[in-house]
């Protein structure tokens, strides 16, 4: 079985296109916050493979952690409500957030993280966000580093998954 064979999709974003930018979001990053030690927290399962890639093309030190919040149920469409399944362990207070996410698509889940850790006194918090998705915007959120601006469609690859399947394609596919 070849993987995701039987899947109706077309190309969206390269492995090229996507390692090219990782770069620029990390240099960008690199030099805002230089002289400091940001924490990256990432948004799991999704901001894995951007997260480790992003990370590790970073040239300041910086931490992990990760949260889980749950928005969307086995759904391709967001619940509407937010919660965390999953917290970070490193005490945030004072120091400087970078939340890393894959996708923002209505918001909701990074406009709640961000009053999250905005409430535990982050001393500064920004969000990096491969994909910015523009159709069905429900709470702005200012994406402070984006990768790509997409203005529709469902997502799979490089982590973006579609009922937990098809997480491991380097490149990103639009479902057909
Ligand atoms: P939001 O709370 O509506 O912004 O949704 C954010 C979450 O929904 C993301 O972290 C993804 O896990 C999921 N999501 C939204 N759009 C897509 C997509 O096109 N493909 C895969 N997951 C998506
Ligand atoms: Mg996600």
């Amino acid at each position: 079985m070849v993987k995701g064979d039987r899947l109706e999709k077309e190309l969206c974003i390269s492995e090229a296109a996507i390692q090219e930018r990782v770069q620029v979001l990390a240099k960008k990053i690199s030099s805002d916050y230089e002289g400091e030690e940001p924490v990256l927290i990432g948004v799991l399962n999704g901001a894995v493979f951007f997260f480790a890639d992003l990370m590790r093309a970073i040239r300041i030190p910086t931490k992990m952690d990760f949260v889980r919040a749950i928005s969307y149920g086995s759904q391709m469409e967001s619940s509407g409500s937010v919660r965390l399944t999953k917290d970070v362990e490193i005490p945030i207070a004072g120091k400087p957030v970078i939340l890393v996410e894959d996708i923002v698509d209505s918001g909701l889940t990074l406009s709640y993280l961000k009053e999250v850790f905005e409430q535990r006194g982050a001393s500064s918090l920004k969000i990096c966000a491969l994909i910015d998705k523009l159709e069905r915007k429900e709470k702005d959120v200012f994406v402070d580093y984006c990768g790509f601006q997409i203005q529709e469609g469902f997502l799979v690859g490089y982590g973006l998954d579609c009922n937990e399947e098809y997480r491991y394609f380097p490149e990103i596919y639009r479902l057909k």
